[in-house]
């Protein structure tokens, strides 16, 4: 299927390291798609591209917080010094933070404002930073595809974690003006969209949905009540739409956001 086709596309996976990223740079490298594993811990960075390379990959690493446009600027002449160009970014760096969750025995006037602009800093402009460095580079060759990452707490309130859900809708307006800019003003061929994926179980999430022997907590049980599947997302499963997202397949769509949430966000729970 050629219009899927990624082969030898530069890509650039931030958070490449965590649980999602990770598995979607596994997956664009399998695509054939020559991969850059952006992360701001050296050693996981590492590890990442050696499992890349030891799977007969081509993966290079490189060291930035997405927060930090000067260590991003640093990291787009590292990737155009050593591939020429950049193809795809999937921002994936991103989370809630402990500090900014507001718990069931708290309230919104006890958040620590300063843990709230912190994280805020890390979803929205985690996002928006790297979209401006590595889309001017895509804006030189006149083509290219970003991939945001948004969540179900942009549908509707999910409690607990303010911050992240306002970052995570900025995020999703972002991307609709980012897509409308790019298009308009730089080529039809950059294009960006967003993913809001459902719940996955992964290392930021894991305690708030498992108990420690492995089972469902009260958290997660509320969760599958309203998802239609009836199950939480397996990892891979946000690939097959990274992958139409950034191939041939998706050249006409931009500024959409896709939910890959086993029908959480279209049901009532009624
Ligand atoms: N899991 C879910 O159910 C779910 C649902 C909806 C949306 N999402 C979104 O999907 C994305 C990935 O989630 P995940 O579950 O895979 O989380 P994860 O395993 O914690 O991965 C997050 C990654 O981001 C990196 N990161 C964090 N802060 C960074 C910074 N300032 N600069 C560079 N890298 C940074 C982390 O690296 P370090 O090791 O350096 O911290 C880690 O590699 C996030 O944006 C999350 O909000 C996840």
């Amino acid at each position: 299927m050629d219009i899927f086709d990624i082969k030898g596309k530069v890509a650039i996976v931030t958070g490449g390291t965590g649980t999602l990223g990770g598995s979607i740079s596994r997956c664009l490298a399998r695509a054939g798609a020559r991969v850059v594993v952006l992360g701001r811990n050296q050693d996981a960075v590492a590890r990442q591209v050696d499992d890349l390379r030891a799977a007969g990959r081509e993966a290079m690493g490189v060291i930035a917080d997405v927060t930090d446009m000067r260590k991003l600027e640093s990291a787009r002449e590292e990737i155009i010094a050593q591939w020429g160009r950049i193809d795809i970014l999937v921002n994936t760096a991103g989370g809630n933070t402990p500090g900014a969750t507001v718990s069931d025995d708290s309230n919104i006037f006890e958040l620590d404002v300063e843990e709230f602009r912190k994280n805020v800093d890390l979803n929205l402009n985690g996002t928006v930073f790297p979209s401006l460095v590595f889309g001017k580079a895509m804006a030189e060759t006149g083509s290219g595809s970003i991939i945001n990452l948004s969540s179900m707490a942009t549908y509707s309130a999910i409690s607990r974690v303010p911050a992240y859900s306002v970052a995570k809708s900025g995020v999703e307006i972002f991307t609709k003006w980012l897509a409308m800019e790019l298009a308009s003003k730089f080529s039809e061929k950059i294009r960006v969209n967003c993913i809001a994926p459902g719940f996955f179980i992964g290392n930021q999430n894991r305690q708030a949905l498992l108990n420690p022997d492995g089972s469902y907590t009260g958290r997660s049980l509320k969760v599958l009540a309203k998802t239609p599947m009836k199950r939480f997302g397996r990892i891979e499963e946000l690939n097959g739409t990274v992958l139409y997202l950034c191939s041939e397949a998706a050249s006409f769509v931009t500024g959409t956001v896709i939910p890959v949430d086993g029908g959480f966000s279209s049901s009532s729970g009624v």
